[in-house]
């Protein structure tokens, strides 16, 4: 890697895994690349099941990234080979539309996102491709929009052969191709979130994103005296992808049903509590949860970003209080999707019990899709010690299973890095 590569990258820990990837990328091209399109993963702090829906979210972008190291080449070709899988795939720019059964999952996402460049009447270039990452895969933390909007950048980057400023117009015009990819490529029918926070990030900030105007704000969420601790359960998410096609349809259903009572309504995002609870019982006993618990998260998300307002005018950190009343949302916004939406699973609510009775744990809650995957903690790190122990220890004797626990940065949205 050149030095001044290593100098543009102010993430020292991205900065390590850029270093082994332009290597690696030597080794398998015998060239180094040209560019390195890095895309974050996220967490999402609250507002769950809420973006299909029209609502309100609250995810940060983390210190873990997928980076795909890229040299354009001189014909139509994509040549790519996944580190972390040890597999390659091969396809031609010309033939998109039919997919071999045999491409690996990870080279749909590629194919997607060429297609739908390609579509939008974007220039796509042949490149040469090395993919390697640290957002564990399947987790919750969007390892998948991570890659496609990665892929989104190598690809643009490549065909414009230099720097593409993007702004924050097109970043939102990207994250719904890079939806379309999940809607039309891998068959799971997801929101806008994740590839939104992956394109617009920004180092301690949360994006505060409407998903149905699609305004946004960057909140500060400068922790001082806390730490933002994910836990894997280490749980495969099996139901994630057919429970979550489910989960759209029954809200889909109750906006239907409510509709003859609340004549205008188009999403659950229109729908007040009060005027839900006059309706409710015309709702089949399952619709009315999922509904129920949508409404509620919606005011939660607006609430946690409003508890947030508070920052220390001299230091810029946000006040302990401000997170206290932020992690009690957060708790409910658990029980909500534990009780009545019903994306949690036992691993995953032992968790959140072990965190919430830990003094220091401002709150905590399962976070993405649910079936498995990770919960979101924030942690005051006087108690981080004890928490690492108990969590660890507690979450293992349950469960036999030795749980990860990553402590993540608040971080800036997808880039490019030029060798
Ligand atoms: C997945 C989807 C998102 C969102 C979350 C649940 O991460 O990709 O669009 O719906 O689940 O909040």
């Amino acid at each position: 890697m050149s030095d001044e590569l290593g100098t543009q990258i102010t993430n020292t820990k991205n900065s390590a895994h850029v270093s082994s990837i332009t290597e690696k990328f030597d080794k398998t091209f015998g060239r180094p690349p040209t560019f390195i399109a890095s895309a974050p993963g996220r967490v999402n702090l609250i507002g769950e099941h809420t973006d299909y829906n029209d609502g309100y979210v609250f995810p940060v972008a983390i210190d873990k990234y997928i980076n795909i190291a890229v040299r354009q080449r001189s014909d139509r070709r994509v040549v790519t080979h996944a580190l972390d899988v040890n597999e390659s795939w091969d396809f031609s720019l010309d033939t998109l539309t039919s997919i071999p059964a045999q491409a690996p999952a990870w080279s749909r996402y590629l194919i997607g996102v060429a297609a739908l460049l390609q579509e939008s009447g974007k220039k796509v270039a042949g490149i040469d491709a090395v993919i390697t990452g640290d957002v564990p895969i399947a987790a919750g933390l969007s390892s998948s929009a991570a890659l496609s909007v990665a892929a989104t950048l190598a690809f643009l980057t490549a065909g414009s052969e230099s720097e593409v400023p993007i702004s924050e117009q097109d970043k939102t015009k990207l994250a719904a191709l890079c939806q379309r990819v999940e809607h039309e490529f891998a068959g799971v029918k997801c929101g806008i979130m994740d590839q939104t926070i992956s394109l617009l990030g920004q180092e301690d900030c949360g994006l505060f994103l409407d998903c149905r105007s699609l305004a946004y704000e960057h909140v500060p969420f400068y922790l001082a005296n806390h730490a933002i601790a994910i836990c894997n359960t280490k749980v495969k998410r099996e139901l994630a992808a057919s429970e979550y096609n489910k989960r759209r349809a029954e809200c889909e259903r109750g906006v239907e049903i409510l509709s003859r009572w609340l004549p205008g309504i188009t999403s659950l995002r229109d729908i007040t509590l009060a005027d839900f609870k006059k309706h409710e019982e015309e709702l089949p006993t399952l619709t009315q949860k999922r509904c129920r618990y949508v409404i509620e998260e919606n005011t939660r998300v607006v609430e946690a970003v409003s508890a947030l307002k508070c920052t220390d005018k001299v230091t810029s950190h946000l006040p302990d209080e401000s997170l206290i009343a932020f992690g009690h949302l957060m708790n409910a916004s658990h029980n909500g999707l534990r009780d009545d939406y019903q994306v949690s699973c036992m691993e995953l609510d032992l968790l959140t019990d072990i965190a919430r009775n830990i003094t220091g744990v401002a709150g905590s809650r399962m976070t993405g899709a649910g079936f498995g995957g990770c919960t979101v903690s924030i942690v005051h790190k006087d108690a981080l010690e004890a928490f690492q122990a108990h969590v660890t220890t507690e979450y293992h004797e349950k469960t036999g299973i030795q749980p990860e626990i990553y402590l993540c940065r608040v971080s800036d949205g997808a880039q490019v890095f030029w060798s």
